[in-house]
């Protein structure tokens, strides 16, 4: 019996051990899963609705850890972790994505000799003053089996060192969790209950520090924001670190004249809300893989990305925060036509299953 710890913390985690999760109960003969939350998300809209819409077993263990600065956070996850792998033995602790909880989950197990996979690989922005990039680099320079979504990754890891066996090549499980849930985000009313027609409202998230942090940067970007609201109503589901930093900043009243602010919504919802979008502005990562997938044109307000087969072969443009080029980017947008993506090879439903094939073909 092979017993695998999966740890998940903030938002962007659980729609990727959902499946996960899913098909080790389906080998319930041979594995035993516990999950585990650090509990670095802990508002309803940013947790407890993604395990309800995603029918994510409630986690055996929650270590409450909370907010605090990257340190604070990182380090209370590592001192509750600990006492967690000291108590229930494992033979895998399976880490996904990049966020401070993955790679202080990742730094105990490798100190308690327990081996580690790392869900989403491989990924990397090159930019180090992101703080999901160190997350990356720490956890996959830990790690003692990389799944990577896209061949890309692969390349990162090989460039780096990493030995080639310990390398698999899965896929996007985030895509097994979204053709999985198209049918039943049909049924939200979030249309409805916004009052918006499908293809007549853009869609937009934004949390990153490096857009909400600085009152002038912010301030710019809403400038963009008032332009292209004008043209289109823009939806603007509002991350708790953002509405802190626009209260702080004054800029709340502003922005409300132009976009219609929300509180963050479920998984499902929100796919409703995007999937009928005519376009998403977005510095999210996730959404750049998303909206590929559906062919939703996309503009992420970042210099650079992780996920550069988005732009390559997807509906994904990098626009950084410039107020002009955010703008004249939108308008070009909603100029073109959607156009046709490609699916990125193995984006294609059923990377859980190569996941845990590969934990099980690692383990033997
Ligand atoms: C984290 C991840 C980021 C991911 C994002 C998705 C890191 C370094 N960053 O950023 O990669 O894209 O989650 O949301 O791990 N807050 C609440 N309620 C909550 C959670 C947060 O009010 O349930 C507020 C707190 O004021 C907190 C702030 O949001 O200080 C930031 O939360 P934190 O988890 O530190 O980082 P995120 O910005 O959410």
């Amino acid at each position: 019996m092979l017993r695998i710890i999966n740890v998940v913390g903030a938002r962007p985690n659980f729609m990727k051990i959902a499946p996960v999760i899913d098909e080790m109960r389906r080998r319930s003969d041979r594995i035993e899963p516990l999950l585990v939350h650090t509990g670095q998300h802990y508002d309803e809209s940013m947790s407890d609705s993604f395990f309800e819409d995603l029918d994510i077993p409630r986690p055996d263990i929650n270590l409450e850890i909370g907010s605090g600065s990257h340190s604070e956070q990182t380090a209370r996850v590592m001192i509750a972790f600990e006492q967690v792998l000291l108590q229930q033995p494992a033979d895998w602790v399976v880490v996904v994505g990049d966020v401070n909880s993955t790679m202080a989950a990742a730094i105990v197990a490798a100190k308690l000799n327990v081996r580690i996979a790392h869900v989403e690989a491989g990924l990397r922005s090159g930019d180090r003053t992101m703080p999901e990039e160190i997350n990356r680099v720490v956890t996959d320079a830990l790690a003692d089996l990389l799944l990577t979504p896209s061949r890309d990754a692969n390349e990162n890891l090989l460039r780096e060192g990493v030995a080639s066996e310990k390398i698999s090549f899965v896929g996007n499980v985030m895509i097994d969790t979204l053709y999985r849930n198209l049918e039943k985000a049909r049924r939200s009313r979030v249309l409805e209950r916004l009052n918006l027609r499908p293809q007549q409202f853009c869609a937009m998230t934004l949390h990153r520090p490096s857009n909400v942090d600085h009152p002038k940067t912010l301030a710019g970007i809403i400038n963009a924001l008032e332009a292209i609201g004008e043209r289109l109503p823009i939806v603007f589901p509002v991350h708790p670190r953002t509405r802190e930093r626009l209260e702080q900043f004054n800029l709340t009243e502003r922005i409300q004249k132009s976009l219609l602010m929300i509180e963050p919504l479920g998984y499902l919802d929100f796919l409703q809300l995007y999937s009928n979008s005519r376009l998403v502005l977005t510095d999210s990562g996730g959404i750049q893989e998303e909206t590929t997938v559906l062919g939703i044109p996309c503009l992420t307000l970042r210099p650079n990305t992780e996920r550069p087969i988005t732009v390559l072969e997807g509906t994904n443009r990098l626009v950084g925060n410039t107020p002009e080029v955010i703008a004249r980017e939108a308008f070009a947008a909603l100029d073109r036509p959607a156009g046709v993506a490609r699916v990125p090879e193995l984006w294609d439903g059923h990377a859980a299953a190569r996941i845990v094939d590969a934990i099980e073909e690692a383990s033997r």
